[in-house]
């Protein structure tokens, strides 16, 4: 009988997990003996009844690295330890399944499993370690806000769409003499946007990591803006706040979902310039998760492809309990403790802030 490595994409998706998925049953395919399953939505199909497993073979990988999205499914919802109940009263509770899944995975005679995903994914999978479970990290989010790992996959591609969506957004800015504000993800962290501006040449770029204050922001728009002729494209990190304030969001009412959904930075901002007197046309673009969406770029695509490769030889080591991770110009191992329990976000003394100041960017501050 064939040994078994289980598959799971969890959390948002990402450009390049597919590729992931692709090299992973890649490098398998080399070893006798070795079979690839995937777990369709997260760990949710090992605890669905039936359960919603699939084999990867060769044929329904093949081409994959090129498609956005993940052939597997994902989801930010439910997991091992979470799985949402419906009480009788129609009230929703969680329930703590992580036993009973290590013993399906048992079942279906599964040695190890490669957990694909950001860092909530990478904590469920550091919990089933302890439990026992012989479990490989892989590290994906768009955010880039992983520790441990140089970059993480899917984060060049939607920099190069938040990039785009400057570029185009320049043009019109200068044919109407009007400030944009690009509103783009990154949760607590400012690397999209950070990355974007220094490429797009943004003049204002506002992150979390650095509370921004209206003035400052005001006194560049009278800079650029004069006579009402001028432009100004200032692109905001979802997760950015003024100082004093919070990262505008709203609870989440869907049932399991961990996250606050963060989102009306760039509207908030418009109103604060608004109130502090800005008589220029301003208008807001938010870019959404079409900078998680499509093709994978080339760098992502190799990116991915490493970790996946790398994900299965470290099976095959015997290497648990770790993340892959990219330390340039390595791929190596990493333990997922260790990694969790910091969070990468911008300093304010990192090369690319020095940069962004340096080209005279001004950061809210
Ligand atoms: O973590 C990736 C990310 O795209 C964030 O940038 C964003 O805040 C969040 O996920 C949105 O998640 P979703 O809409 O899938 O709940």
């Amino acid at each position: 009988m064939k040994k078994r490595v289980l598959v799971a994409t969890g959390g948002g998706d990402c450009p390049g997990l597919n590729a992931v998925i692709r090299g992973i049953v890649k490098r398998a395919s080399h070893e006798r003996d070795w079979e690839i399953l995937g777990s369709y939505q997260a760990f949710n199909g090992v605890l669905r009844e039936p359960m919603e497993l699939m084999v990867l073979d060769e044929h329904k990988v093949s081409g994959i690295h090129v498609k956005g999205g993940t052939i597997i499914g994902t989801t930010n919802k439910g997991g091992p330890f979470a799985w949402p109940i419906k009480e009788k009263d129609g009230t929703w509770s969680s329930a703590d399944r992580s036993d009973e899944m290590l013993r399906r995975l048992q079942y279906q005679n599964i040695e190890a499993v490669i957990n694909i995903g950001g860092d909530g994914s990478q904590a469920i999978s550091q919990k089933l370690f302890e439990k026992g479970l012989n479990i490989i990290g892989v590290p994906k989010t768009i955010d880039n806000d992983l520790a441990g790992t140089d970059f993480t996959f899917g984060f060049q591609t939607a920099v190069e769409i938040a990039t785009d969506a400057v570029d185009k957004l320049v043009t019109t800015a200068e044919s109407h003499n009007r400030i944009f504000i690009l509103e783009v993800m990154g949760r607590d962290a400012g690397w999209i946007a950070l990355h974007s501006s220094v490429a797009g040449g943004a003049e204002v770029c506002l992150i979390p990591e650095i509370p921004y204050k209206v003035e400052s922001v005001i006194e560049r728009i009278h800079e650029r803006i004069i006579n009402d002729r001028g432009v100004l494209i200032i692109v905001i990190a979802e997760g950015a706040m003024p100082v004093g304030g919070e990262a505008a969001a709203e609870e989440s009412d869907e049932i399991g979902y961990a996250h606050k959904h963060l989102g009306g930075a760039a509207s908030r901002l418009k109103k604060e310039l608004k109130d502090a007197g800005c008589e220029s046309d301003i208008r807001v673009t938010i870019l959404g998760h079409l900078q998680r969406g499509g093709i994978p770029n080339a760098y992502d695509r190799v990116l991915a492809t490493q970790f996946g490769v790398k994900a299965f030889e470290m099976v095959l080591e015997g290497n648990f309990g770790q993340m892959v991770a990219y330390k340039h110009p390595n791929i190596v191992g990493l333990p997922i403790k260790k990694v969790i329990s910091s969070y990468n976000r911008i300093g304010p003394d990192d090369q690319l802030v020095k940069t962004a100041r340096g080209i005279g960017i001004n950061l809210g501050d």
